[in-house]
């Protein structure tokens, strides 16, 4: 039976914090679904060349090509992306521009699904830290809007500086974990973030996931799964 909701994060880190935010709201829709980690696969970004314009197939030999398919065949899809140098990481960036071979002529994005959790190491909505959150968040929307793609919504997650776990991060002179939290923190003021220990994490997954499984099903009232 096809996937209903495709996962796909775009963290390299292994078992990150955006990996299991994407896999609890996965687990709580209660629909069939299936996890993609895009570091784990051969993907190169699109090309450009339009060959895909005649059949919806990208040339790029690659796992993209069974990546479009499960994309294509899926209702719905969670995204998980970070958000190094505040915006986008390169392989959400890529996900999103390979599915462009989709697109030609009747639009097959059009009408499918999406949410989105997007981690970031900047505390959301500071007034000293650049707009990490809202900037990836509106690369999304306006992925999907192009695309036809219906927004479910998103959730975001706060994850770690990677100067947290790098050995050198109290003494470092570059080191981001001063840089975002000011002159004074320290690896052990600051502390590594596991998103499940936010009282809220729960919560906005399971949030979400309502979210996903109403859309998938057509029904206002299902209940979660
Ligand atoms: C090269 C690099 C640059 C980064 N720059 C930023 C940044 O500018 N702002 C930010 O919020 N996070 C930044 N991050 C941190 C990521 O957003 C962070 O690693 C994220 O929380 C990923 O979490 P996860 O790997 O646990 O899923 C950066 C990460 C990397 C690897």
């Amino acid at each position: 039976m096809e996937v209903q909701v495709l996962g796909v994060s775009g963290s390299p880190v292994p078992d990150s914090n955006t990996d299991r935010a994407v896999k609890l709201v996965l687990n709580h829709t209660g629909l069939r679904t299936r996890f993609v980690k895009l570091s784990e696969l051969r993907l190169e970004p699109c090309r450009g060349c339009l060959g895909c314009v005649e059949n919806n197939q990208c040339t790029v030999d690659d796992d993209g090509r069974s990546l479009a398919e499960a994309f294509r065949t899926a209702s719905a899809f969670v995204l998980g992306a970070f958000t190094p140098y505040n915006s986008l990481d390169a392989r959400s960036k890529m996900f999103m521009e390979r599915m462009y071979c989709l697109r030609h002529q009747t639009g097959r994005n059009s009408g499918k699904f999406g949410a989105y959790v997007i981690t970031t190491a900047c505390p959301p909505y500071g007034s000293n830290v650049p707009p990490a959150f809202e900037t990836a968040t509106s690369q999304i929307r306006s992925w999907m809007a192009e695309e036809g793609i219906l927004e479910i919504g998103g959730m975001l997650v706060v994850g770690n500086v990677p100067c947290i776990r790098c050995g050198h991060g109290d003494a470092c002179m570059v080191s981001g974990i001063k840089l975002i939290h000011g002159s004074e923190a320290t690896i052990a003021s600051v502390g590594i973030q596991r998103f499940e220990d936010d009282p809220l994490a729960e919560d906005n997954a399971k949030q979400l996931a309502l979210q996903v499984r109403r859309a998938v099903l057509g029904n206002l009232d299902a209940p979660a799964g």
